[in-house]
């Protein structure tokens, strides 16, 4: 076989988990420990291109310290699910868009881009040969995260000339173990995650790192997300540290606000999808800017009736209510609003296959 038009070996487990063996272990599976037993590999070098893909058992990589991606950063990764539907069928959503976001991404880091059809059919490669992992259990998928990072064992600051690409799955659950339950947010006053120019539009692992500091902080004040602002004028609301936002006027045509892509926030495809559903549904729908004084102030008026964070890990959870340094106010009345609930409610039924796919979302593995 070949995936892309590049050859595949295979080589599965010799000592495959038993049926409750992998019940056992699914049963309890956090985010990102509990990966199914198979991965793929495929290396690339800046003389020989993209080599064989490799199908193995799940393991450890074996890494010289010198890895470049280790010391310099220049790794790229992606993330979505797959959904078990209500008939049995088992599809991934969007992974076509996920391919080209990894493209751009890879682009922004001077990393390779791989073909969107090795992407896809690696994709269809694993979850094929790993099906049993899909669970079935509500508020459960198989998320699937693929990975390019630099592997070259050499330190000089430059694009690296070899690279590995890593494909795994893992089993998820809710990623805010109390669901549909709204969060509270805090905004980033002294933080920043992304100026322009810099690479808040890429799925690059520095982002993450850098915004680890923006979390603990929001942890310590008894907020469960960080809210970033942008860099310059330190007042329109970007996005959180994994979700981006969107912003509802209620009323009887409901008007939803969410940030324009302006380079500086990550284009999240459960975004684009909520976008493209509430029109379906007959919302308005804007991308444009908010600042962090009109949320305070419309939330206090009432014009502001809804906020909710989306993205492939959380799906869409409400936003109940936010702080910053001398300010605190409630969203709607801090409960999850109708808005919320009904897109939350039309994407899961997209997602699982529920409801006809009229937009062509769903890649059945
Ligand atoms: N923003 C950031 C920083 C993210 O990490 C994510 C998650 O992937 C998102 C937004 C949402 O993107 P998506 O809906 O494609 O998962
Ligand atoms: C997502 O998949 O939604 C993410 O935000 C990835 C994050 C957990 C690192």
């Amino acid at each position: 076989t070949t995936i892309g038009g590049l050859p595949v070996t295979v080589e599965p487990t010799t000592s495959p988990l038993t049926d409750a063996a992998r019940a056992e272990r699914m049963r309890d599976p956090g985010f990102g420990r509990v990966f199914s037993e198979h991965m793929l590999t495929i290396r690339w070098t800046r003389e020989g291109g993209w080599q064989e893909a490799r199908l193995t058992p799940y393991g450890p990589l074996a890494l010289d310290p010198a890895t470049s991606a280790l010391h310099y950063g220049q790794s790229v990764f992606e993330g979505f699910k797959v959904y078990r539907g209500a008939d049995g069928s088992v599809a991934a959503f969007r992974p076509e868009a996920n391919a080209e976001r990894f493209r751009a991404s890879a682009r922004r880091l001077c990393l390779p881009e791989l073909p969107v059809e090795v992407f896809t059919e690696a994709v269809d490669l694993l979850v094929g040969h790993d099906h049993a992992w899909v669970p079935s259990a509500p508020g459960q998928t198989l998320y699937v995260r693929p990975l390019l990072f630099a592997s070259e064992p050499e330190l000089v600051v430059r694009p690296s000339e070899e690279c590995l690409f890593v494909l795994t799955a893992f089993v998820a659950a809710d990623y805010f173990p109390r669901g549909l339950t709204p969060v509270t947010v805090w905004v980033a006053d002294h933080f920043v995650r992304a100026a322009p120019g810099g690479t808040g539009a890429a799925k690059c692992a520095a982002n993450y790192a850098a915004g680890l500091a923006a979390q603990a902080e929001a942890a310590e004040q008894g907020c469960d997300q960080v809210v970033f602002l942008d860099a310059v004028e330190r007042r329109w609301v970007e996005e959180l540290g994994g979700m981006n936002l969107l912003f509802v006027y209620g009323g009887d045509v409901p008007r939803l606000v969410t940030p324009a892509l302006t380079g500086t926030l990550l284009p999240g495809i459960t975004r684009d999808s909520l976008l493209t559903l509430a029109r379906d549904l007959g919302m308005e729908v804007e991308e444009g800017r908010v600042s962090v004084e009109d949320w305070e102030a419309d939330a206090r008026s009432g014009a502001l009736t809804e906020v909710f964070a989306c993205g492939t890990a959380a799906v869409l959870t409400p936003v109940g209510r936010v702080r910053r340094e001398g300010a605190e106010w409630v969203v709607g009345d801090g409960d999850t609003g109708p808005v919320t609930a009904a897109l939350r409610e039309r994407l899961l039924a997209v997602q699982t296959g529920a409801v006809p796919d009229e937009h062509g979302w769903r890649r059945v593995v």
